[in-house]
């Protein structure tokens, strides 16, 4: 039965993907068969992590100065939230986790994926996802859904080419990795995208 052993979902994409779209109906299926639900974010989960996050979104800096702030806020929500949820057998769903960083760092930030690497075993140990939604959309639908979108963060300003990068890398995860990652098409009409996004998160209730 659900709710006895914790798990660990986390939901990506490029922006203007419309993972966020998709949040609440995740958590409320979620909420129907397991005891505790948390739903959290990155950069970001902790009030520590969340000053980061303002950094990180708002600030230009180094890309490997902001892998670390990365795996710094990372290391906070991971101590404080995520750690001790999935300890008391919680289901933890979280907006953005490493998945990201390998994406946008490496993948469109060119900082070295051996650097990543190191900071995720020092960071996470043997922590990872049990299973990763993925919201790919073509980079032209991701760049027109962010135009008519509110002010952009520093990540949302960039151009064809980063997002372009950005795309392949969470795909090339992906392949690296299916029994973990569900791909979802999300540039569907709304619904349809609804319909599969249900039907992925009731196999994974199901599956434990
Ligand atoms: P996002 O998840 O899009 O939140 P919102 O929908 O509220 O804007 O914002 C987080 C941004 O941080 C996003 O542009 C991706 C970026 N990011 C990284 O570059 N690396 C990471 O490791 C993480 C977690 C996020």
């Amino acid at each position: 039965m659900a709710g006895k052993h914790g798990k660990f979902i986390t939901l990506e994409g490029m922006d203007g993907a419309g993972k966020s779209t998709h949040i609440p109906n995740i958590v409320d299926q979620v909420k129907a068969q397991v005891d505790e639900v948390i739903c959290t974010r990155e950069p970001g989960g902790t009030p520590v992590a969340e000053e980061m996050r303002e950094l990180l979104l708002h600030r230009d800096m180094h890309p490997e100065t902001e892998t670390l702030l990365m795996f710094a806020a990372r290391r906070e929500h991971i101590a404080e939230v995520i750690a001790p949820a999935l300890a008391r057998g919680a289901y933890v769903i979280s907006d953005r986790f490493t998945d990201a960083t390998y994406a946008y760092q490496a993948g469109a930030k060119q900082v070295a994926v051996d650097k990543i690497a190191a900071l995720e075993k020092w960071v996470q140990g043997p922590l990872q996802p049990d299973a990763t939604l993925l919201f790919d959309v073509p980079v032209e639908v991701s760049l027109t859904r962010l135009a008519a979108a509110r002010m952009p963060d520093k990540f949302e300003r960039e151009g064809t080419a980063f997002f372009e990068k950005l795309r392949n890398a969470y795909l090339q995860r992906a392949k690296a990795d299916p029994a973990r990652f569900h791909i979802i098409d999300a540039s569907r009409a709304l619904d349809d995208v609804r319909k599969e996004v249900k039907v992925i998160i009731e196999n994974i209730l199901l599956s434990y």
